[in-house]
């Protein structure tokens, strides 16, 4: 069985996020979605709001027999993770090369960290690049229509916190 883990914050899960989700599938048997928590990073989304939203979406997708798919939230390394899990690989999504600067700095310390831990760069798809959590939030507050970046049941989830 290959395992992979797929981590970022998720704040909220995009069509872009599944979109990689479900291409990793067909890389890998399991997936574990790892939501980062980082006390200095300010969320909309709780941790554990965000786990549910993500298995929410999960329910919702027809996963082959062979595929499974969990999540989790984590605090730490992303490499103390992988190594609890025995996972193989990271995923990473990258949008452009702005991503690509960011996550190469990441792959290559965390190759350091944990030399058998390959990090899988899984380029967007066009119809996804340009999608980012934070423009889906901003929009979302300023009572836009966010319809064709996030799922339907997202998309609620950011209209409740824009009435609180
Ligand atoms: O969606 P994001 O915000 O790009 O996700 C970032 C995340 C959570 C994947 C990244 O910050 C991370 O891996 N954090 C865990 C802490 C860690 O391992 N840091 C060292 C990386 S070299």
């Amino acid at each position: 069985m290959t395992l992979a883990v797929y981590p970022g914050s998720f704040d909220p899960f995009t069509l872009g996020h599944r979109n990689i989700l479900l291409r990793s599938l067909k890389i890998f048997d399991e997936v574990i979605i790892a939501v980062g928590v980082n006390q200095n990073k300010k969320t909309l989304f709780t941790p554990q709001e965000r786990v549910k939203m993500i298995e929410n979406e999960v329910m919702n997708i027809d996963l082959p027999k062979n595929n499974k798919v969990k999540v989790e939230c984590f605090e730490g390394l992303i490499v103390d993770l992988a190594r609890k899990h025995d996972a193989i690989s990271l995923i990473k999504g990258v949008r452009g090369p702005v991503d690509y600067d960011y996550e190469a700095q990441m792959a290559g310390m965390n190759t350091v960290m944990c030399p058998d831990l390959e990090t899988i760069f899984l380029m967007s798809k066009p119809e996804f690049s340009f999608i980012h959590s934070s423009l889906v939030k901003q929009i979302s507050l300023m009572g836009g229509d966010v319809t064709g970046f996030v799922s339907e049941s997202i998309k609620n989830e950011l209209k409740l916190k824009s009435k609180k």
